[in-house]
């Protein structure tokens, strides 16, 4: 018989347990202490510039210069006050995932452990967020991506309705709106743009005093777009908005899109996890309305950044909506594994029609040691635990006279502010708050604006929190507060 074996692989990762021990002393070191890179800025910044080198200065000295300058000059997002936005530092186990993957699937596709994770973390994650089972998803980089692609699937659906098959030829002429509120994510409006439907075509309609999505503004603004020719592709409900994290009445927004024949699209990027909390689960009543939904694991689930997850009633429209048309150099058996006896046998299943990356991540592996680690029961006991320091923060505000609270917390977003007293501007002496507690304090909380008026705005979903560095953090905005108004 012929040896086919042919010569001994080269060790292509080439000390890689060694060299991934060394950067992670660096990386804990960092993790532990936090970083705030900006009173070194010219060091670093003079150590990294520089023109394109003519010779590599090899492997160590890289490595060394990435421990050494480059680490400790990161960003604050894995420190426990790190409140801002909707975003997080990953934890250890995704994290490590991350590189396994890195490393042993650099791509999701072809018949291996990581092609049957992707699935199966994509299953797991609908049935932790309370989604449908008939619900079928993909993952991609992001919230922002994984609304484009729920919207590339509603626009094949309303065109296809009408006879025209809008990934292969095109609107056909149509024109389509999606409608979404004033708190609904900017991505829709991009994604709008992307799917050549236009940015203008967005509609957004007025909230309630709870900054969720009107129904009855939402009835009149499709009401007068059907008498106009125009075709209502779909209806933008939120379960968790940016801002705030308030949740639109699903069911109603769910009902009056489908009146119409509208696609239901929830956008739960960063709040669909949080109907694991019971306090709130009601909430999320009408989620089962959903034509599509999104959810990031790179931000309550503490994820390492790169990941979101789209899921669509019927994920062959998102075939018709998205497909590359074959190609002879990607030979598949498509994708159904039956024929695979090595894993190259079989592309596994084919995530490249189903999205707009060809090459990507194994980015189930991550998902799956999540779920493995904490299980149901862990995620939902970090879930109540981020909602548990908003409400501290909410009580705190309603009880402490210089505090004032913006917006009833409804997942683990607190808005409110300090109360300077009349002879001074709330929203001048707010920003300068977070200015120093961004230049001078562990509490990294970002702002907003709740009808018009200037908040300080935590967002938690850091794991790495605790309740008496929330405590702090309201005792240290009375302290600022007071100081600013004493001219200090
Ligand atoms: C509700 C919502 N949708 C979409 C996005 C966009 O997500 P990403 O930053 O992962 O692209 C965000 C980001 O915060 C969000 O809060």
């Amino acid at each position: 018989m012929t040896d086919t074996t042919g010569p001994a692989a080269a060790p292509l990762t080439d000390g890689l347990a060694d060299r991934l021990a060394a950067i992670g002393v660096a990386l804990d070191a960092f993790a532990a202490t936090g970083s705030d890179p900006v009173p070194r800025r010219a060091a670093w910044q003079a150590a990294l510039g520089g023109p394109l080198p003519e010779r590599g200065v090899g492997a160590d000295a890289v490595l060394a210069e990435l421990a050494d300058v480059v680490v400790p000059n990161g960003t604050r997002l894995m420190e426990p006050g790190w409140w801002g936005y909707i975003t997080n530092g990953p934890t250890t186990v995704p994290l490590v995932a991350s590189v396994a993957a890195a490393v042993a699937a650099p791509q999701r596709y072809t018949l291996t452990a990581f092609n049957l994770l992707e699935e199966q973390s994509l299953e797991w994650l609908a049935e932790l967020c309370g989604l449908e089972p008939h619900l079928r998803g993909v993952y991609s980089s992001g919230g922002s991506v994984a609304n484009l692609v729920a919207l590339g699937a509603a626009r094949q659906h309303a065109c296809e309705e009408r006879g025209v098959d809008a990934g292969a030829e095109g609107l056909g002429g149509l024109r389509l709106v999606v409608y979404a509120s004033d708190e609904t994510h900017h991505t829709v409006q991009r994604a709008a743009g992307v799917l050549g439907i236009g940015r203008s075509s967005v509609r957004r309609v007025g909230t309630d005093a709870q900054l969720r999505m009107r129904p009855d503004l939402l009835d009149e603004a499709i009401t007068a777009d059907v008498a106009a020719g125009v075709v209502p592709m779909a209806v933008v409900g939120t379960a968790g908005t940016t801002n705030t994290g308030s949740i639109d009445d699903l069911r109603a927004l769910g009902e009056v899109a489908h009146r119409y024949g509208a696609w239901f699209h929830v956008d739960g990027a960063y709040g669909l996890p949080g109907i694991l909390d019971d306090r709130v689960a009601a909430r999320y009543d009408g989620l089962e309305l959903a034509d599509s939904a999104i959810v990031d694991p790179h931000k309550w689930l503490g994820a390492p950044i790169g990941i979101g997850a789209t899921f669509v009633r019927d994920r062959s429209l998102l075939h018709r909506a998205f497909t590359q048309e074959p190609a002879a150099y990607l030979e598949t058996d498509g994708g159904d594994g039956d024929r695979a006896e090595s894993s190259l046998d079989s592309m596994g299943t084919p995530y490249a029609d189903l999205g707009v990356e060809l090459s990507a991540q194994s980015r189930g592996v991550v998902v799956w040691s999540i779920l493995r680690e904490l299980g149901r029961a862990g995620v939902t006991a970090r879930v109540r635990a981020d909602d548990d320091h908003a409400r501290r923060i909410a009580d705190l505000a309603r009880r402490h006279p210089r505090l004032e609270l913006l917006l009833e917390p409804v997942l683990s977003i607190c808005c409110f502010r300090y109360v300077p007293g009349p002879d001074h501007d709330a929203d001048v002496v707010n920003a300068e708050i977070l200015r120093r507690l961004h230049r001078g304090s562990a509490f990294i909380p970002s702002s907003t604006r709740v009808r018009g008026q200037y908040a300080l705005r935590p967002c938690f979903i850091n794991p790495r929190t605790t309740t008496q560095l929330v405590d702090a953090f309201v005792d240290a905005v009375v302290t600022l507060g007071d100081e600013i108004v004493a001219g200090g």
